[in-house]
């Protein structure tokens, strides 16, 4: 398995794998990778005859005040996993390779403007951009994304409707740790104490779900139980908690299948998301 820096040396190698009749799966991360992102790997090497994990921080999807400098990064960790999870190739270009005076950018409205949209108003335009490059840099049959970014799947699924690429979008189930907090690059902000609060976030959906699934219909109630849940930790400071439409991500009254119950909640400084699905 190769690390590759340059998109010209990505297109030659998938130029090559397409001329010999191989199928292509793409895993867009930000690196730092953990099981939840093997898990996508190893779906995608079972479904394509060979898999490039895209490993790159993306500025453009940061604000100022946020993370992107202290990002976690670690790319022979990174390279290990991929390898041992069967992938063919990193692409782990240098924000110049992919940015260089760069003046065009990719803009959805709507259901970018909700949920982590609306405390993070330029996040995915700063998303589908560089998708969008990733998917016309290595030419994918099938990308894979994670269902913990709920919204970011939904966006991904309608960027490549609206922009007509010709890709199959994968959404794969959230992996957890044993306790239940989902996997995250992120988690490794928490201390100890934070960790243990974090628990409130899945702790908070499971009641959510159960009230749902014992028969309750409205979504007030519903959040109501979530929002009390979360509450109770003193280290915990919600941002969202919501339950929309899982195509349009407009809120609803009735909890209406399909449906995305989604939360967005601080620990400390961190901001974690969690989410479920009902089809
Ligand atoms: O989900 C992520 O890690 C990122 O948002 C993605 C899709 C790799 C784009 O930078």
């Amino acid at each position: 398995m190769q690390v590759v820096k340059q998109i010209s040396e990505v297109r030659k190698i998938v130029k090559d794998w397409k001329r010999q009749g191989l199928t292509v799966g793409l895993v867009p991360t930000m690196g730092y990778l953990h099981e939840g992102h093997k898990s996508l790997i190893v779906r995608a090497v079972a479904e394509n005859d060979r898999v490039v994990v895209s490993d790159f921080v993306n500025p453009t999807q940061f604000a100022p005040n946020e993370d992107y400098e202290t990002y976690p990064r670690d790319i022979e960790a990174d390279a290990k996993l991929c390898a041992d999870a069967g992938a063919s190739l990193i692409f782990n270009p240098e924000p110049e390779e992919m940015y260089d005076n760069a003046l065009t950018s990719v803009n959805m409205t709507k259901i970018t403007e909700v949920l982590c949209g609306k405390t993070r108003p330029t996040h995915f335009s700063g998303v589908c951009t560089v998708v969008s490059k990733l998917f016309n840099i290595v030419t994918p049959d099938r990308a894979y994304f994670g269902q913990k970014d709920a919204q970011q799947l939904c966006v991904i699924k309608k960027m490549v409707k609206d922009l007509n690429f010709d890709i199959e979008i994968v959404g794969c189930p959230i992996v957890r740790e044993s306790d239940g907090l989902a996997k995250s690059s992120r988690n490794t902000y928490l201390n100890n104490a934070e960790r243990e609060a974090a628990l409130c976030l899945s702790r908070s959906l499971e009641k959510g779900k159960k009230l749902i699934e014992g028969g309750e219909e409205s979504v007030e109630a519903v959040l109501d139980v979530i929002k009390t849940e979360i509450n109770k930790e003193p280290l915990a400071k919600i941002d969202y908690a919501e339950l929309v439409d899982l195509e349009d991500l407009s809120p609803l009254v009735k909890t209406k299948k399909p449906f995305l119950c989604a939360i967005a909640v601080y620990i400390g400084k961190t901001r974690l998301i969690d989410n479920f699905i009902m089809e």
